[in-house]
């Protein structure tokens, strides 16, 4: 059985909790291993639309268990309200669900700071964050002064969650902003924690347990390769280690463990946020993608920006992520576009590159080489197989595979389940 790693290789939002839904078929367990509801994860059941954000998108079949593992950033009013509607929706949790005790808490406190700390931000300065206090979270941990799901079940946590946040209102109303009600805030986390308490647990040995006992495992990403906190657009990322790199380190399973990593890009490219985006559309053709696709955060509802395919950043992604192979998303989007272009390099300064550039101010500098495709103007979502695509969309994934060097093993032509798929070529 196989321990395979999913990963966002664009800007997020690529398909993850699709993928991850499809593949959970026959997958004992789910794990994330990083992020916290910064990420928004659309899974389309019939006519049921679940939008995850901090429980494993393989909460939704019965027969698969989930973990939060210790690398994640754990918004406990968030969790909580999450799991009273998946419960509300029919979704059994015990037995099902099991949070690392290692896992950070985000409280109040970290909202705020981050809220306030991106209003004052000025413009193109500003990091356009999903504002759940994700960053300063993590902040806090390298800090070595952050709260961990563990902590809930020592008897003095509702004090320490006291005394952090009357000296974490110190520093919001240093940075202008409005200090928390203590009190308040108190009994909203003690509601929380309680609720939590039970899927509280060491998730490490359970997870040895599952590798010993060689059951399929998927780890599932959140974000994408383009905001990692090492390899992304920097400072316009997110804090943690979206690639394959954070499966091992957000989870304790050992990196020899894992087998597969799945890179998961749509046909075209998106992002939402601020930060550099050398394929951005800013044209009718942008606005057609954005339409078809109905590109608007899972999370946050911001429009996304959309642009080309760029085999750029796809190959850089494979290479700093170890990708095998590619699940291809949304092709069906550009199902009516006549002439697809592909960004293949960048020229930058009458030089050309052919990986991401670390200095920011180089990428912004950077124009997209294209090359020009010839659209296939056919409705792909009603097809179920290699064979029944239209010859122009066949030669498109075969270009995609050739300019970045890796198979497409999954193809995914709409958002539902059906709309999927595993090719075997
Ligand atoms: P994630 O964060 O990577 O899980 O992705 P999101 O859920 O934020 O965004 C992906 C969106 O695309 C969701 O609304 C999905 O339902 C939708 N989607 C996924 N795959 C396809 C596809 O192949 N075609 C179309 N048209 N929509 C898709
Ligand atoms: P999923 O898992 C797309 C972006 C934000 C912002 C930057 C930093 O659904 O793909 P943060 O709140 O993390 O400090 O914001 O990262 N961002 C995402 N963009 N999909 C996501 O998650 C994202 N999570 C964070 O928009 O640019
Ligand atoms: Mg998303």
């Amino acid at each position: 059985m196989s321990k395979t790693v999913l990963i966002g290789s664009q800007w997020g939002d690529e398909g993850k909790g699709k993928i991850i839904d499809v593949l959970t078929a026959n997958a004992d367990w789910v794990v994330r291993y990083q992020g916290g509801n910064n990420a928004g994860h659309t899974v389309e059941i019939g006519d049921q639309k679940y939008v995850l954000h901090l429980t494993p998108s393989g909460i939704l079949r019965e027969s698969c268990k989930c973990v939060i593992g210790n690398g994640l950033v754990v918004d406990l009013i968030g969790l909580m309200s999450e799991l009273t509607e998946l419960t509300e929706r029919g979704i059994k949790l015990e037995g099902r669900l099991f949070i690392s005790d290692r896992a950070h808490i985000v409280l109040h406190y970290h909202k705020a700071i981050d809220g306030t700390k991106e209003g004052n931000l000025e413009k193109g300065k500003k990091i356009g964050t999903t504002k759940r206090g994700i960053g300063p979270c993590y902040m806090d941990k390298a800090d070595r002064i952050g709260l961990r799901m563990g902590d809930i079940l020592e008897a003095d946590f509702l004090d320490r969650v006291r005394e952090m946040a009357i000296s974490k209102n110190g520093v919001i109303e240093a940075m202008g902003g409005e200090a928390l009600n203590v009190d308040e805030m108190v009994a909203e986390i003690a509601e929380a924690a309680d609720y939590l308490k039970p899927f509280i647990c060491d998730t490490i040995p359970i997870l040895h347990k599952a590798v010993k006992d060689d059951d399929e495992i998927l780890f599932e990403g959140a974000q994408g390769v383009m905001l990692d906190v090492d390899f992304g657009t920097y400072p316009f990322v997110t804090s943690s280690s979206t690639g394959a790199g954070g499966a091992p380190a957000g989870s304790g399973v050992p990196p020899n463990a894992i087998d597969r990593v799945v890179g998961i890009v749509k046909a075209y490219t998106t992002r939402v946020g601020e930060g550099p985006f050398p394929t951005e559309l800013f044209d009718d053709m942008g606005a057609h993608i954005a339409q078809v696709g109905h590109e608007f955060g899972a999370t946050t509802g911001r429009p996304r920006r959309c642009g080309w395919f760029d085999a750029v950043v796809a190959k850089y992604s494979a290479m700093v992520g170890g990708i095998n192979e590619w699940a291809l998303m949304k092709l069906d989007v550009l199902d009516a576009v006549e002439t697809i272009k592909v960004c293949v390099a960048y020229e930058c300064d009458g030089e050309r590159l052919d990986s991401v550039p670390a200095s920011i101010s180089k990428l912004q500098r950077c124009k997209p080489v294209y090359e020009d495709f010839k659209g296939w103007n056919t409705p792909t979502t009603d097809c179920t197989c290699w064979d029944e695509l239209p010859e122009q969309a066949k030669k498109y994934v075969e270009y995609i595979e050739a300019i970045t060097g890796v198979k497409v093993a999954i193809l995914s032509v709409g958002p539902k389940r059906a709309s999927t798929m595993l090719l075997d070529r």
